[in-house]
């Protein structure tokens, strides 16, 4: 049944990308000037979860460093590396392959990758709706050479917080819209997947196109279906994954997504949601409250607000809703499918 399980794995890196040609010219648009020495231009790319944005980023960049020998790049997931000084630390050590002390000054940080440079460099900040601070944007500006890749779920305004003078000075030259896939995509995606990672006869193309169906267009959930149903297949024995496992194969994928979800909560989240899932539903006042009590160094309800709690809310980990006392957040139930929307005034 199953030749080669890392296949299967969130980070790998299909050969072909399917289904986004338009989306891989504009990053390699905006990248092409780097083929000449030059910075390349800032791209924005968004979308919701699954729909092949990170894919995208890393497969420019690895088109781009097939022109370019020895191309410095840096992945920063900003779930991980939310601060300036975290991102920048990051950027250090896989840019220049820097190690910097802890909590440095910005300035030593910005000098430190610029002294390791000689040429152009590209950084993918990924999710970085999850950036405590965006001056960071700024400080990358900074540095000659250096264009960035930023990733989120929604659009939003990255250089918002950057004041007028600064933000006249870094410019995001392109933004690309993802949409959630079609049924025919997500299918060629997990046809192209069984082929590399499963026996050839391990499973038929109409179990593939029900996967995609039930998957939503989100091509992470059908992976990680399609690797749950070889699973259930290897251990009865079949060399074949019949459709009867379809269904309990998204469930079981949809769980697992969330669980990778919950662990990669920042410090603040995983209070939030701790909280929540003892003592909620809570408005929003009393939410806070309990998170302060919670958090040993915690921050304002309104950088909560901002990017934290509207994350988990995207990644379908908390839920809210608003009555006259203000907005009620709750943990969404593990089965989702279960779960109507809660009432207004509820
Ligand atoms: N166009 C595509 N072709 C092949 N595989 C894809 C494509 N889009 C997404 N995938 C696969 O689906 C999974 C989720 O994609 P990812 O780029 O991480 O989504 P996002 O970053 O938008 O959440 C990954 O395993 C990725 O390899
Ligand atoms: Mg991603």
């Amino acid at each position: 049944m199953l030749r080669d399980g890392t296949v299967f794995d969130d980070e790998h890196l299909p050969n072909e990308i399917v289904g986004r040609n338009r989306h891989m010219n504009e990053v390699t648009d905006a990248l092409a000037p780097v083929e000449d020495g030059f910075r390349a231009e800032n791209c924005f790319l968004f979308g919701p979860s699954g729909a092949g944005k990170t894919t995208v980023a890393r497969a420019a960049v690895r088109e781009l460093r097939r022109e370019v020998l020895d191309l410095p790049t840096a992945y920063v997931n900003c779930w991980a590396d939310y601060t300036r000084n975290g991102v920048l630390e990051r950027i250090a050590k896989e840019l220049v392959g820097a190690a910097v002390r802890q909590n440095a000054p910005i300035r030593e940080l910005t000098e430190t990758i610029q002294a390791g440079l000689t040429g152009p460099a590209v950084v993918i900040l990924d999710e970085v709706d999850q950036i405590s601070d965006s001056k960071v944007l700024y400080d990358l500006h900074t540095i000659h050479g250096v264009a960035w890749i930023c990733i989120a779920n929604r659009e939003i305004d990255l250089l918002a917080d950057l004041d007028d003078r600064i933000r006249s000075r870094v410019s995001v030259g392109y933004s690309v819209n993802f949409d959630r896939y079609d049924e025919t995509t997500v299918t060629e995606i997990l046809h192209r997947r069984a082929r590399e990672g499963l026996d050839p006869s391990a499973v038929e193309r109409s179990v593939l196109k029900r996967i995609a169906q039930l998957a939503e267009g989100d091509a992470r959930t059908a992976i990680t279906a399609l690797r749950v149903a070889a699973r259930k297949a290897t251990s009865e024995g079949l060399s074949t994954i019949p459709v009867r496992f379809v269904e309990s194969s998204l469930v079981d994928a949809k769980d697992e997504v969330r669980r990778k979800t919950i662990s990669k909560l920042n410090p603040h989240q995983r209070s939030l949601f701790r909280v929540l899932e003892r003592d909620g539903p809570l408005i929003q006042k009393h939410l806070y409250e309990k998170y302060r009590e919670e958090h040993a160094d915690p921050i304002s309800l309104r950088a909560l607000r901002k990017s934290h709690l509207p994350k988990m809310e995207h990644y379908n980990l908390i839920t809210s809703s608003r009555d006259n006392r203000g907005r009620k957040y709750r943990v969404v139930p593990v089965d989702s499918a279960e779960l109507t929307p809660l009432e207004d005034g509820e």
